[in-house]
C-alpha cells in the first residue's frame, strides 16, 4: 500500500511539474485542468491557478513568517571572504542565495544559484563534482537558434535540481550598449529582438524543468565601471525601445517566476527602488505578475519595498555595501510604525508564492537523471552554432589532402579554452585546466577574477581530426620567438584570448599581453595565417589585413576546443552570426570615451546612454558609418541566395522570401529581415531572423512576420506605442550591412499597447 502510494505520488508529481512548466508559460491563465483529476489530496490546490494559492497561503502566514521569505541569504564563499551565516541551518547546500521555507504550509526553502552559462560554485561547495560549463550567451544569441538557447537552458535547470537548486540567476539579458562592457558574454546580443527571444527560450528550458528563472539586470546594468556608483541616464521613451523592450518581450514569452534589479541608477535612481520601472513599467504597464529580486549588495534603504521592490538578496552582502540589510529589521521597524502597508507586505510576499506555485517548485519529485555527457553534448553545440566566421580568404577549411605543418600559436591552445569571469563562471566536472589570478582594483572582485581554462584544448582536438598533420605549439611568449615557429609551418592558427567579467570594463579594444604583436609577427612570417578569437567582445585586430582568416569562437564552453578545430577543418559549417556590432574603432561608437574608467571604484559616476535606442546597428546605420564586422554578419563554406520577397502591410510587416544553398555543402543561413525607413524617417530594426538548415541546391520559403513593436516608436505622452501610417521600407539581408533584396508596405497608423 505505502509503496503503491509512494509511487502514485512520485509520478502525480512529476507530471504536475511538467504542466505547471507549461502553465508557467501561459501566465496566470494557465490553470491546470489535468491536475484535478490525479489525486483527491492535491485536487483542492490544484484547482486554484498560482495567484489564487498564493493568496490562500499568505493569507495563513505569521508576519514573522511573511518577513522570513522577502529576504535571502548568501551562503560562505570563502574565496571573496563571505563567511558562514549562522542563519543558514546545518546540511543546507551552499549557493548564492537561502531563503527558509515554512514546513507547515508547504513552501519549500528557496535556494538560487547562478548563473547563464550553467550552475556555478565560487567555492561553496567544496564537495560538488562540478557542472556542465556552456558557452558563454553571446555564443547563444551567436547561434540565432531558440531551440537550441531552450536545450542548454533544459539542461541547466536539471543540474540545478540535483543539487537543490529551485532557482536559477539566469537570464542575463542587458544589451550590449557598450563593446568595453565586462559583462557582454553574459549577454546576448545588442539587439532587443535577438535578446528577448533567446533569453525567453533559456528561460523557458530552465522552468520546463521546474526551476524558477530570474532575466536580469533589471535595467541598463551595461556597463560595469563603478557599477554600484553608475547613474545610467536614457531618454524613458528611447528606453522602451531598446532595454525595456528586450525584457517586456523576454517576460511575455517566458514568464520568469523573477526578475533581478541592477546595481545602478537609472535616471538618478536605483534600479532596485525605481518606482517607476518597477512599479509603473514592470508591474503596472507590463502586467508582471512573479517577484523582484535584487542583485546582491544592491539595496542601501528598506523603503526600496515601497518603490518595487519584493525581496533583498543575498542580505550578507548589502551590509558590506551599505552598513546593514535592508528587508530585515529596518523593515520590521517600518512594518511596526505603520510606514510599510500591510498589503504591500502580502503583495510581495505573494509574488514569491506565486512564482513558486507557477513553476511548481512546491511539486519536485525526485530530482531528474542527469545525464553529463548529453548535456556536454548540448554545450558542443552551441560552441558550434556560435563560431562565427569573420574572413575567409579561402584559407578554410584547413586542406585535409595533405599532411600540413601546422602552428598553433598562444592562447593556452595546448591546454584548453578560456571562459568568463565573475559570478557567471561555471566550475566544470574534473575542475579546470588552469587559473590564474589577474586581480584589479575593483572590490572583492578583483580577487576573482581570474582567467580559467576549460580543459577542451583546441590544438589536440585539430590533432585528432587531421592526425597526419605535424603540429607543434608556440605559446605566443614573444613576437620573435612565434614568427620562428610561423615561418616553418604551412598554416599558422594564432589564438587571441582576453580574460572579461564582472566588475571590469575594458579600457580599449586591443587584445592583451602584447598578443596583437605576436599575431602581427606571425602573420609577417607566414600569410597563411588563421586567427581564432576567444573573447566575450569585439576586439581591434590591427592586424586583420594581414591574415586570412578570422573565427570569432567567444568563451566557447566545455566542449569548445573541438568545436573550434570541427570549424577550422570543415566537419562543421559555420554558422554563427555575430549578435553585436564590430567597430573599427571607438571613435565609432557612440562613447568614445567610457566615463568613470580612470576614477578608483567607488567612485559616482554618470553614464550618458544617449544613443537611446539606437544601440549597435541601428546607431551605424543612423551615422551611415561602416563598421569593422556588421551585426548579423558570419560566413560559411557554402554560399545562400535569396529569391521572391513578398512584403505585406497592415498591423505588422509580414515578408515571405526563399533561401537556397547555392553551394556543395550543406549548411545553414539565417536571413534577416530589416525596417530600413518609417515614413519621414531612416529607421534601422531588425524584424526577424530565422535560422534555416539547407543541404546543397536545397530552398526553404520563410515567413516572418514584425513584433508591430518594433515597427514603432514609444509615445511617452500617451504611454502607448506608436505606429506612424504610411510606407515602411524593408530589406533582406545577410548583415545590417548587407541588404539583397527590399521591398516597402503601408502601415496602418495607430496607438497600441503599453
Ligand atoms: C551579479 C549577479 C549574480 C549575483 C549573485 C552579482 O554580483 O551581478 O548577476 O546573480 O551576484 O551571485
Amino acid at each position: 500500500m505505502s509503496l503503491t502510494r509512494r509511487h502514485f505520488v512520485v509520478s502525480t508529481s512529476r507530471q504536475i511539474s511538467k504542466l505547471a512548466g507549461a502553465a508557467a508559460l501561459l501566465g496566470s491563465s494557465g490553470v491546470l485542468p489535468a491536475l484535478a483529476q490525479t489525486t483527491s489530496t492535491e485536487s483542492k490546490s490544484s484547482e486554484l491557478s498560482p495567484d489564487e494559492r498564493a493568496r490562500e497561503t499568505e493569507h495563513k502566514m505569521t508576519d514573522d513568517e511573511r518577513f522570513s521569505l522577502i529576504v535571502s541569504l548568501i551562503g560562505a564563499v570563502p574565496s571573496v571572504g563571505v563567511p558562514r551565516d549562522r542563519r543558514i541551518p546545518e546540511g543546507v547546500n551552499m549557493s548564492a542565495g537561502y531563503t527558509p521555507g515554512i514546513p507547515r504550509l508547504g513552501v519549500p526553502a528557496l535556494q538560487s544559484s547562478d548563473a547563464s552559462m550553467g550552475v556555478t560554485n565560487p567555492g561553496y561547495r567544496p564537495d560538488d563534482k562540478g557542472a556542465t560549463a556552456f558557452p558563454a550567451s553571446i555564443a547563444v544569441g551567436s547561434s540565432f537558434n531558440p531551440q537550441l538557447a531552450r536545450e542548454g537552458g533544459a539542461a541547466i535547470g536539471r543540474e540545478a535540481r540535483i543539487r537543490g537548486f529551485n532557482i536559477m540567476l539566469a537570464g542575463g539579458i542587458n544589451l550590449a550598449r557598450d563593446v568595453r562592457n565586462g559583462r557582454n558574454f553574459e549577454y546576448y546580443s545588442e539587439d532587443p529582438w535577438v535578446s528577448a527571444v533567446l533569453a525567453a527560450e533559456a528561460v523557458n528550458g530552465i522552468q520546463g524543468e521546474g526551476v524558477i528563472s530570474t532575466l536580469k539586470h533589471y535595467t541598463l546594468n551595461c556597463n560595469e565601471t563603478n557599477r554600484h556608483w553608475l547613474d545610467a541616464i536614457i531618454d524613458p521613451a528611447a528606453h522602451r525601445e531598446s532595454d525595456l523592450l528586450a525584457f517586456q518581450i523576454a517576460i511575455e514569452r517566458s514568464q520568469p517566476g523573477s526578475i533581478m534589479s541592477g546595481y545602478n541608477k537609472i535616471n538618478g535612481e536605483y534600479a532596485s527602488g525605481n518606482h517607476h520601472l518597477l512599479n509603473e513599467v514592470l508591474k503596472d504597464a507590463w502586467g508582471y505578475r512573479g517577484y523582484v529580486m535584487s542583485d546582491w549588495g544592491a539595496v542601501p534603504a528598506w523603503e526600496y519595498a515601497l518603490k518595487g521592490l519584493d525581496q533583498e538578496s543575498g542580505i550578507q552582502m548589502d551590509v558590506r555595501q551599505w552598513g546593514s540589510e535592508a528587508f530585515t529589521d529596518r523593515l520590521r521597524t517600518a512594518y511596526a510604525e505603520g510606514k510599510l502597508p500591510k498589503e504591500r507586505l502580502s503583495d510581495m510576499v505573494r509574488r514569491i508564492l506565486r512564482s513558486a506555485y507557477a513553476v511548481a517548485i512546491d511539486k519536485w519529485g525526485p530530482a531528474p537523471a542527469v545525464d553529463m555527457a548529453k548535456h556536454s553534448e548540448i554545450a558542443l553545440e552551441i560552441a558550434r552554432q556560435g563560431i562565427v566566421l569573420l574572413k575567409n580568404d579561402g584559407a578554410l577549411p584547413l586542406a585535409t589532402d595533405r599532411p600540413l605543418k601546422i602552428g598553433v600559436v598562444g592562447g593556452y591552445a595546448q591546454l584548453g579554452v578560456p571562459t568568463g569571469t565573475g559570478s557567471g563562471a561555471v566550475l566544470p566536472a574534473g575542475g579546470y585546466a588552469g587559473t590564474v589570478n589577474i586581480g584589479g582594483a575593483h572590490g572583492a572582485m578583483g580577487a576573482v577574477r581570474n582567467l580559467y581554462l576549460l580543459r577542451s584544448s583546441p590544438m589536440a582536438e585539430v590533432k585528432k581530426l587531421l592526425p597526419q598533420a605535424q603540429i607543434e605549439f608556440d605559446g605566443g611568449y614573444t613576437p620573435a620567438e612565434s614568427a620562428l615557429l610561423a615561418r616553418r609551418s604551412d598554416v599558422v592558427i594564432a589564438f587571441g584570448i582576453r580574460v572579461e567579467g564582472e566588475a571590469f570594463d575594458l579600457p580599449e579594444l586591443s587584445l592583451p599581453w602584447g598578443q596583437d604583436a605576436v599575431i602581427d609577427a606571425v602573420a609577417t612570417a607566414n600569410p597563411n595565417t588563421i586567427v581564432v578569437l576567444e573573447t566575450g567582445n569585439p576586439v581591434s585586430m590591427p592586424w586583420r589585413d594581414k591574415v586570412k582568416a578570422i573565427v570569432q569562437a567567444w568563451y566557447p564552453g566545455q566542449a569548445g576546443g573541438q568545436a573550434i578545430a570541427e570549424v577550422l577543418t570543415g566537419k562543421v559549417n559555420p554558422s554563427g552570426r555575430l549578435p553585436i556590432t564590430f567597430p573599427q574603432n571607438l571613435a565609432q561608437t557612440p562613447r568614445p570615451e567610457l566615463p568613470g574608467i580612470e576614477t578608483p571604484w567607488g567612485t559616482p559616476t554618470t553614464i550618458r546612454y544617449d544613443e537611446g535606442a539606437e544601440v549597435g546597428y541601428r546607431w551605424y546605420a543612423q551615422k551611415n558609418t561602416k563598421p569593422l564586422y556588421a551585426f548579423g554578419h558570419g560566413l560559411s563554406y557554402t554560399t545562400f541566395s535569396y529569391s521572391d520577397l513578398k512584403v505585406s502591410g497592415g498591423d505588422t510587416i509580414t515578408a515571405t522570401f526563399t533561401v537556397t544553398n547555392t553551394g556543395k555543402t550543406a549548411g545553414a543561413d539565417v536571413p534577416q529581415v530589416y525596417l530600413t525607413e518609417a515614413p519621414g524617417e531612416r529607421r534601422m530594426r531588425l524584424l526577424g531572423f530565422e535560422r534555416v538548415e539547407l543541404a546543397p541546391g536545397e530552398s526553404r520559403t520563410v515567413t516572418i512576420s514584425a513584433d508591430p513593436r518594433l515597427l514603432a516608436r514609444f509615445d511617452g505622452a500617451a504611454s502607448q506605442w506608436r505606429i506612424t501610417d504610411g510606407v515602411h521600407a524593408v530589406a533582406l539581408g545577410k548583415s545590417a550591412n548587407e541588404q539583397v533584396l527590399t521591398g516597402s508596405a503601408n502601415l496602418t497608423g495607430r496607438h497600441f499597447g503599453r
